[in-house]
């Protein structure tokens, strides 16, 4: 048995999110994590919303409401939404929470001891009329390049050109429109990336597993030199400097992007405190038996999961943080990530809110139907495109037509024939031996590509299992020999009930739900003793005469007009 950390990178707490999101990190995170459980390991899996930043409070804004209260209302929807996806993650914690308030100033302090901070006065745009500094990109204005009226201060989205807001013509603020605007100086924190470099090409470059995504962008940003940034900001939301540490950039908040990954501390401490109590020290030996390589976690493999854009932050930033902190904290070893998925080739869009996000897809479907559909087209050599139509034939084609058809059909015989049992009698033969060495085969495979993380891979190999099950059920054709030859039927039902046994404990993995009501049907099996490894095979033998109970329809196809439907309402081609 080993041990397991997974995490997937922090949703931000601005709104529901939509399928490109839960694809790139979340979804995988879970479908890795119930892997390894169902493969016996211990595996943590922590997720947490990201809180701080001004998207944070610019929504809280439009809504007129507290930054704190809205933080709390999304945080417990994400969590809902998580949970009906069937997201198990142990723990979904905050970074707004104390647990990730003292991890981050920990970190800062250690920083500073290290020689890896310092702080330096920087010239920003303070909005008289907002009463506050505003980051570059909340500073709008006319692209002195293209002349795009709405260009941001950071970047031109319109030409592209990367912009100071200072470059603006007519720049004014994003909050609240006032031209206002004056240039003043203000103290920050800096974190010594240039200094910390080669450590990190170093540590980079002792993974040779990792996805050539993932490479190339670290590699891209070290080759092109590592800058010094700015870890502190102007704002009011955010975990707040301490004073006593860093005197000069009292009543400043650490960037958001310094304080988010270090919430996988964070809520990985939430989690500890909430079964061991607030600041005990079991709770911070179970924290530490995951984090700590000196205390426990060197035994633990710790797989990322995140998008494309994610990674520059996990790759470089990030580690500067753990390895410059001069304590021995867990580094990730495996770091899987993803390209975009896109809605009919365009950006799924949260402002524009273009595309399908969590909460519509639940009200159309289960969650088992998205999971499916994502995880078989997840965009991992590439970005893949949602389509109506691929969606359809994933449902229809998969779930209906080769996963419920063999479930349904087996279940049928079974009923009709032999009653709510697993049938008595008969000896395999050939056909049986063939069949199990296929169902061998594909299990290899699966299990293979589960491991590599190469999700649409393993996809494919549990669409081939399950397609071993129809193929056994047309050469053996139990509806026909049931009027002739009623031992042989019983041998070929009781084989296509213990390839049922085998699916339910492979499958869980990507359609939990489903397999849990395919479980129900055989109440007298002990799953727990099922491991999913390669000798699933031979160890998922039903006892003729155990109860079997039909488990009905596990999926419904989607006709066309629906899809249509669907594709009208949603908006298709962009
Ligand atoms: N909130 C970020 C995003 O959605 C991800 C943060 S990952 C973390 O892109 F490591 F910072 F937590
Ligand atoms: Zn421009």
């Amino acid at each position: 048995m080993a041990r397991h950390l997974i995490t997937s990178a922090l949703p931000y707490i601005n709104g529901v999110k939509h399928l490109g999101n839960l694809v790139g990190s979340m979804l995988p995170a879970d479908v890795a994590a119930r892997a390894l459980r169902a493969q016996g390991h211990e595996v943590l899996a922590i997720c947490a919303t990201d809180e701080h930043g001004t998207p944070a409070e610019l929504a809280a804004l439009a809504e007129g409401v507290d930054v704190a209260e809205y933080c709390t209302r999304t945080h417990e929807l994400q969590r809902s939404l998580g949970e009906q996806f069937g997201l198990s993650w142990d723990w979904f914690g905050r970074t707004s929470r104390p647990q990730n308030h003292r991890m981050t100033n920990h970190f800062a302090r250690r920083l500073r001891d290290e020689g890896y901070l310092q702080v330096r006065a920087t010239q920003q745009v303070y909005s008289v009329a907002d009463g506050r500094f505003l980051p570059d990109r909340y500073v709008v204005g006319t692209c002195p390049n293209c002349g795009y009226v709405k260009a941001r201060g950071d970047q031109c989205e319109s030409c592209g050109k990367p912009l100071d807001p200072t470059d603006l013509i007519e720049p004014r603020s994003a909050v609240s429109g006032s031209t206002e605007l004056e240039v003043r100086e203000s103290q920050h924190v800096f974190l010594l990336q240039s200094v910390l470099s080669d450590r990190i090409r170093e540590w980079v470059d002792s993974h040779d597993g990792w996805p050539q995504l993932t490479t190339s962008i670290a590699h891209k940003w070290l080759d092109e030199g590592l800058e010094d940034r700015g870890i502190t900001r102007d704002l009011a939301w955010g975990v707040p400097v301490d004073p006593d540490d860093f005197p000069e950039a009292a009543g400043k908040v650490w960037y958001v992007w310094f304080d988010a990954p270090i919430g996988y501390l964070g809520a990985t401490l939430e989690w500890a405190e909430d079964q061991h109590g607030e600041g005990t020290a079991e709770s911070w030996a179970t924290f530490e038996r995951w984090w700590r390589t000196d205390r426990g976690a060197e035994d633990v493999t710790y797989t990322e999961f995140m998008a494309k854009d994610n990674v520059p932050f996990h790759t470089l930033s990030f580690p500067a943080t753990l390895l410059g902190s001069g304590e021995p904290w867990k580094l990730v070893d495996r770091l899987k990530s993803f390209n975009w998925l896109t809605y009919y080739g365009g950006k799924f869009s949260t402002s524009d809110h273009r595309g399908v996000f969590m909460s519509d897809a639940l009200d159309l479907l289960p969650a088992d139907y998205w999971r499916w559909y994502l995880m078989a087209n997840a965009p991992e050599s590439d970005d893949s495109s949602f389509t109506w139509q691929l969606f359809g034939e994933a449902v229809n084609k998969d779930l209906v037509g080769t996963f419920g058809n063999l479930v349904n059909r087996t279940a049928t015989q079974v009923s009709r024939h032999f009653g709510e049992v697993v049938p008595e009698g008969g000896e395999p033969g050939q056909e049986e031996a063939d069949l199990w060495q296929r169902v061998d085969e594909r299990l290899g495979e699966y299990l293979t590509h589960l491991d590599a993380l190469e999700f649409r891979k393993a996809t494919a190999a549990l669409r081939a299992l399950w397609a071993e099950g129809n193929g056994y059920l047309e050469v053996r054709e139990p509806w026909k020999t049931v009027k002739v030859d009623r031992d042989r039927t019983a041998c070929t039902l009781r084989n296509a009930l213990d390839l049922l046994v085998v699916i339910a404990v492979a499958s869980d993995p990507f359609v939990p739900a489903s397999t849990a009501t395919l479980r129900a049907a055989f109440p007298e099996v002990a799953w727990e003793s099922l491991p999913l490894d390669a000798g699933l095979t031979t160890s998922a033998r039903l006892a003729p005469g155990a109860p079997f109970v039909p488990p009905g329809l596990l999926f419904q196809k989607l006709d066309a007009d629906v899809l249509a439907g669907w594709e009208q309402q949603f908006g298709g081609t962009p």
